[in-house]
């Protein structure tokens, strides 16, 4: 079972499922990194584990659709079965997304908070329990299909770094074991309901 992820910066989600595919038993392994920038840890994570890596920079390209296109054209060449998009930055184009299914991480428990600054919103806000949320993406923004969640009780201390390490924590295991179920056993989805598992399961 074949994973391309993309990312923007740190890595960390990265890192927990570069760290997780080195395990035969977790049933799949990562062909390949895309960025949307250069020189982010992200990269070089995947550098030092022999990972074949790719940036398409939107500045790169006369427009977002070419861009599309592009980013389309190099996930293809690695045949992923997945795409993990693991702290990328970017909302993924028509052609992205009409090629291959993509999972997203995104620090909140959607609907509450999507957007680039899910963290900060969610203190400004004053919420007592945040989260994190893995879902399939689609057209929207942080709109598709939820797979799985899981609380963070936001501490009276906290502020969006220390709430986002805590948040990051929690997304990073949860996101292993989501992409490693969907690759050994599969996946269904019913309008908004994502089934792991075969259908005749
Ligand atoms: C993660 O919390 C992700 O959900 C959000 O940005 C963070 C990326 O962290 N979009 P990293 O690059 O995986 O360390």
């Amino acid at each position: 079972f074949r994973l391309v992820v993309l990312v923007s910066g740190s890595g960390t989600n990265l890192q927990a499922l570069l760290d997780a595919v080195r395990a035969d038993a977790f049933g799949a392994k990562i062909v390949a990194v895309g960025a949307d920038r250069d020189g982010i840890e992200g990269i070089a994570r995947a550098e030092r584990a022999g990972v074949p890596t790719f940036v398409e920079r939107v500045a790169d390209h006369p427009g977002r659709d070419a861009w599309d296109e592009s980013l389309a054209t190099r996930i293809a060449e690695y045949k992923p079965d997945l795409v993990v998009s693991a702290g990328f930055m970017k909302i993924l184009g028509p052609r992205v997304l009409g090629s291959v299914p993509v999972v997203n991480t995104h620090p909140a428990l959607l609907p509450a908070f999507p957007g680039a600054h899910a963290v900060r919103d969610a203190l400004a806000y004053g919420v007592r329990v945040t989260g994190c949320t893995v879902h399939l993406v689609d057209a929207g923004v942080d709109t598709g299909p939820v797979i799985a969640q899981e609380a963070v009780a936001v501490r009276e201390d906290d502020d969006e770094e220390t709430l986002h390490e805590r948040i990051k924590g929690v997304e990073r295991r949860l996101l292993v074991e989501i992409v490693g179920r969907m690759a050994r056993e599969g996946w269904t989805v019913t309008r908004r309901t994502v089934r792991l598992g075969r259908p005749d399961d």
